[in-house]
């Protein structure tokens, strides 16, 4: 069964950009490295036009997938699939994970759709008090704690499972 994971860095108060047009190159190293390992091991990632456009060039080695209503990008399938027709096209094809990697609509698309089994989030040591949250809606999930690894004096990597089935709140 093909797994869905989130990945995502975000300052100490909840924010993973300044505006749209603002790039994810101010994380740290770890979350780079992070980022690339689970990426590729995925083998596909996927996000929205506006993430899109911070990137100088599509993510090498892995399927990039975008989603816009109106453009389409050379080295990207667009889609507007709905998140669970997407993940049934990508299973068919081979893949065993799918990256969703941003930015706050499209993580908040497939949160809202419940198909997210998995989030790893990077808690970076700075804030921006103005700017774009990791989700833009309102969302009630349970989320267990699997890891947490402390990769500088500061930088957290936490990793989640988001159980669907059991919600407290
Ligand atoms: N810190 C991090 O980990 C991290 C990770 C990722 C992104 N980011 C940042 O997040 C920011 C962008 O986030 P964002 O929320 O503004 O934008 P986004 O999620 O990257 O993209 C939004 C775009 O996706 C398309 N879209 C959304 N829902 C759709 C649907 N149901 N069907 C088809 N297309 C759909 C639309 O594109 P069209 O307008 O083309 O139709 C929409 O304008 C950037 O600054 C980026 O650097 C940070």
């Amino acid at each position: 069964m093909i797994k869905t994971f989130i990945i995502a860095a975000m300052t100490a108060d909840g924010l993973i950009a300044r505006d749209k047009k603002h790039s994810a190159f101010w994380t740290s190293k770890e979350d780079k490295i992070r980022f690339v390992e689970l990426t590729k091991r995925a083998g596909v990632v996927v996000m929205g036009s506006s993430t899109f456009e911070t990137l100088p060039r599509p993510l090498s080695e892995r399927l990039n997938i975008v989603y816009s209503r109106t453009k389409n990008f050379d080295g990207a399938e667009t889609t507007q699939d709905d998140p669970t027709t997407l993940i049934k096209k990508l299973e068919g094809r081979g893949f065993k994970e799918v990256a969703i990697c941003g930015g706050s609509e499209i993580y908040t698309l497939f949160m809202k759709a419940k198909v997210v089994d998995k989030i790893y989030l990077t808690i970076e040591p700075l804030v921006f008090g103005k700017g774009i949250k990791l989700f833009n809606d309102e969302i009630t999930a349970q989320l267990k704690l699997v890891s947490i690894t402390n990769t500088q004096i500061n930088t957290v990597l936490l990793e989640y499972d988001v159980d669907w089935g059991e919600t407290k709140i």
